[in-house]
């Protein structure tokens, strides 16, 4: 009776045998796999195998994609466990119907430790499927499509994250799927970062060095994690996090079932990255990377400071009602002590205590939180009202209504802003005019809502009235298409108005094609930056203030103003401006050669530059320069003088730009002070940066950043040589102490230069660079020094630090090109 079972499975053999020859996925409990044999998926995306690292000699067990022009490996069996030598392992599944890896004298380097035995009749198999999961299970006589395996490496993945792949937790078993990064790229070992979730109770993904979080991607939120930054993975990606009772996880899939995609946590980078594979030359192409950028590192700012990104660099704010904890080392750029309350603050009482609204904010940290899924908003604030510890409140899901409750209690950690995510939070405060909700009772409410539709009717009524009026105002005064403007000058002894065009919105945003991404050809401080031509087919550049920037507003006007009042060869010029109700645009001569950063620290762009050029370029600036601090009506001061502020025309003639910072001093005030340090790290003088305290001999000093900038062809920052850390001043300095100053030279400019001008421009550019104000030329001296042969005094050593961390400010300059972007500007708030 026995004998059926037994011949059916003869001839199931027999057929298993054949296969193997050909390309096969799977092996039975009778076969196993040697070294040099391979498993390959259905579809052929995947392969199952023997391989060594980069120059390893060790032997693993691994999955990696088939087809991909570079060996990548998905999957490591081993990985902390290798074999010596090569062809001495092979893989087999044991009698208990587990997999192992064994070695030649038999030692197992890695097994599976599933508990179901199989019964008779049934052939137990590892099969590697399709998406690239290598199971056990047991061949039933019947097809069933159950997806129950005995065990599968999705449960324990290596360093890649595969579509389909759940990341996170089974809670009945205790099982956490993460990812662990190899420890380096030809060593597959467990490394120290990680990525997963690690905590069960208000889960997040985060990415951890040990136990240190490096970055958290905030709580789901119904839609997405709530720290994600915008919706560009999801045009490719189905992404869902499921959370049921006994288990929660994240999971993607590419919307496009033949695209293939996956993701990796790298040690050496300390980053989580998302590739796809480019179909064409079959290598992977970075979709993202995690931490996408300064804000993201966790707590940044310390408690109760928030982060936001301008450009490519962090600023950090203190809530409002908080002040720097430290403010010296605040001031310093070092945030992470963060800030603590600033105003007095007393429990429930009225008029000292309230919330208000922080928008789109990434949720805070919740290690210490309390939540409840099922509370409504109201019931959240309520239930924080009543505890004095409790210092903010946010819904936990946004989707739809938004619904649920999470409570902070004592410090707001990891704050950040995101312009086009995040979620509204709500943190306690001492009450001011500013805030929205103030615990009251119920009945309170009814006679505050019509107090705000009163005020809304009222506002509506007048602003319509002031629309009618504007209107009638325009029609009057209209003339071909604009009308000239007159700005008001700031300065109150002199008079004499400045007239600046005023171009017409309409007209001004069909030259640019209603501002589309194509015309896009910068992002600026305060703004966007788009290409126009002008029904006369003059080409221009168009800058345009964001809706919402409050400190652009403030730039701009300053910008209308001096443009208006300073007309120079070496200074770019206005042609226009459009002010109208929430559009402001500056409209500018169009630059065809971008600005000077793009050339000069851009290996092939930079050979357009030979020294002539770069020696005109010099002396243009310097004359720019000299016109600002002298040689017109009013003292000028730029402040935020930099190689991506020099704009080049056709002929590579360069003109400043950007005077959003720029202050203006009487005749004869030669220096100001400011609380608010604004401008560009690397190009802001000492004195400047420390004290606030900005004069000519400031803008002197990011001219002498300049010039050695033009000829080494190096950032000041942002570099670092091997044989001494400091950046290109300290080199510089270095170089010319030797008596080797040739070596700063940039090589691009071999034979194109005169060495006696070089030689002179960095003797001058050190001289630009002194530690002490008063020792720094004038720009009058230095416009005699570039254009003479008289001896030239010795410059005095210059102070040179080399920052690793930087950030930008949202108040700081901006540029006509994209190429600016990798700039870097502070902002340095003194404590009040
Ligand atoms: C088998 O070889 C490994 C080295 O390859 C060695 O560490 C181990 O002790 C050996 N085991 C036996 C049983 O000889
Ligand atoms: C979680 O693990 C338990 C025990 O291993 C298992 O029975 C259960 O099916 C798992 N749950 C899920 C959702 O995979
Ligand atoms: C990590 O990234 C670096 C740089 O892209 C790469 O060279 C290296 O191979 C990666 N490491 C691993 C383990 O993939
Ligand atoms: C406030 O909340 C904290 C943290 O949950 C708790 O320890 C404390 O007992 C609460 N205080 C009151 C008065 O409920």
């Amino acid at each position: 009776m026995a004998i059926l079972p037994f011949m059916l499975l003869v001839v199931k053999l027999l057929s298993l045998t054949s296969q193997i020859c050909s390309v096969t996925d799977k092996i039975t409990q009778y076969e196993s796999l040697p070294d040099g044999a391979t498993l390959v998926s259905q579809g052929g995306t995947y392969e199952l195998g023997f391989f060594s690292p980069g120059s390893s000699t060790n032997r693993y067990l691994g999955i990696w994609f088939r087809n991909v022009s570079v060996k990548t490996v998905v999957w490591v069996a081993n990985r902390d466990n290798p074999l010596a030598n090569k062809n001495s392992g092979k893989l087999s599944i044991s009698k208990e119907g587990n997999l192992v890896l064994l070695s030649k004298n038999g030692t197992a380097h890695w097994s599976t430790n599933q508990t179901t035995k199989g019964s008779s009749g049934v052939i137990r198999i590892a099969q590697l499927l399709a998406p690239g999961n290598f199971v056990i299970r047991d061949e039933k006589e019947e097809d069933s499509d159950s997806e129950e395996y005995l065990w599968q490496s999705f449960d324990y993945p290596t360093d890649t994250f595969l579509p389909g792949m759940k990341l996170g937790w089974n809670l009945t078993s205790g099982l956490n799927r993460h990812l662990t990064a190899w420890k380096s790229w030809d060593d597959p070992s467990s490394g120290t970062l990680t990525y997963g979730y690690f905590k069960t109770e208000i889960p997040e993904l985060e990415i951890r060095n040990d136990s240190t979080i490096l970055f958290r991607s905030g709580p789901w939120n119904g839609i997405q994690n709530s720290g994600r930054h915008s919706v560009t993975n999801r045009q490719l990606f189905n992404m869902d996090f499921v959370s049921k009772k006994d288990e929660f996880y994240f999971q993607y899939k590419p919307r496009d079932p033949s695209l293939i995609a996956m993701s990796v946590i790298n040690q050496t980078l300390n980053a989580f990255q998302r590739f796809i594979l480019n179909e064409g030359n079959r290598t992977w192409k970075l979709r993202s990377n995690t931490p996408r950028d300064i804000c993201d590192n966790y707590e940044h700012c310390g408690s109760f400071g928030s982060c936001a990104m301008e450009n490519e660099s962090a600023v950090c704010e203190c809530l409002s009602g908080f002040a720097p904890k430290s403010p010296q080392n605040w001031t310093a750029n070092n945030w992470s002590q963060g800030c603590v309350r600033s105003e007095p603050w007393s429990c429930k009482e009225r008029g000292k205590d309230g919330f208000t609204k922080l928008q789109n904010v990434k949720v805070p940290d919740t290690s210490t939180s309390w939540y409840n899924t099922s509370m409504t908003l109201e019931e959240c604030r309520v239930k924080c009202w009543e505890n004095c510890s409790c210092t903010a409140y946010i819904n936990s899901d946004i989707s739809g209504e938004g619904s649920g409750c999470i409570l902070w209690f004592g410090d707001l950690l990891d704050l950040r802003q995101l312009p086009d995510a995040g979620q509204d939070l709500y943190v306690r405060l001492t009450a001011s005019e500013t805030v929205l909700y103030q615990a009251q009772g119920k009945a309170n409410d009814g006679s505050k809502k019509m107090v705000v539709v009163v005020a809304i009717t009222v506002t509506a009524i007048v602003l319509i009235l002031l629309t009618l009026m504007l209107i009638w105002w325009r029609r009057k005064f209209e003339v071909r298409g604009f009308f000239m403007m007159k700005v008001e000058k700031k300065n109150d002894g002199d008079q004499e108005d400045s007239e600046l065009p005023l171009f017409d919105f309409n007209t001004v945003a069909a030259t640019t094609g209603n501002f589309s991404e194509d015309k896009k050809l910068g992002e600026g401080g305060f703004g966007p930056v788009y290409k126009g031509t002008l029904p006369d087919g003059q080409d221009v550049a168009v800058k345009r203030l964001s809706h919402s920037s409050t400190q652009g507003m403030i730039e701009f006007k300053n910008e209308v103003i001096f443009c208006s009042k300073f007309q120079h060869r070496n200074l770019v010029k206005v042609l226009g401006c459009c002010i109208e109700e929430q559009e402001k645009l500056l409209i500018y001569e169009y630059m065809p050669n971008k600005s000077l950063d793009f050339f000069l620290f851009d290996s092939c762009q930079s050979k357009f530059l030979d020294w002539s050029k770069r020696f005109n370029i010099i002396s243009g600036v310097a004359r720019g320069l000299l016109y600002l601090h002298q040689d017109s009506r009013f003292r000028v001061i730029h402040r935020d003088l930099k190689a991506s502020n020099v704009l080049l025309d056709d002929n590579m003639n360069p003109k400043i730009s950007d005077f959003g910072l720029a202050r203006m001093c009487g005749g004869d005030q030669l220096e100001g002070s400011t609380s608010r340090v604004v401008g560009t790290y690397g190009y802001m003088a000492p004195e400047y940066a420390i004290d606030g305290i900005f004069s000519i001999k400031s803008d002197v000093y990011s001219f002498g950043i300049l010039i050695l900038e033009i000829l080494s062809g190096k950032k000041n920052k942002g570099l670092s040589y091997s044989n001494h850390s400091c950046n290109l001043v300290g080199h510089a300095w270095r170089l010319w102490k030797e008596c080797t100053p040739v070596a700063l030279i940039d090589t691009c400019l071999e034979d194109s230069y005169i060495l006696s001008e070089t030689l002179r421009c960095i003797h001058i550019g050190l001289l630009c660079v002194q530690h002490q104000p008063d020792d720094r030329p004038t720009m009058a001296s230095v416009l005699i020094m570039l254009n003479s042969e008289n001896a030239l005094p010795q410059p005095k050593e210059p102070i040179f630090f080399s920052e690793k961390v930087s950030v930008k400010d949202k108040s700081t300059s901006d540029s006509m090109t994209s190429s600016s972007v990798n700039e870097v500007t502070v902002s340095i708030m003194e404590p009040r």
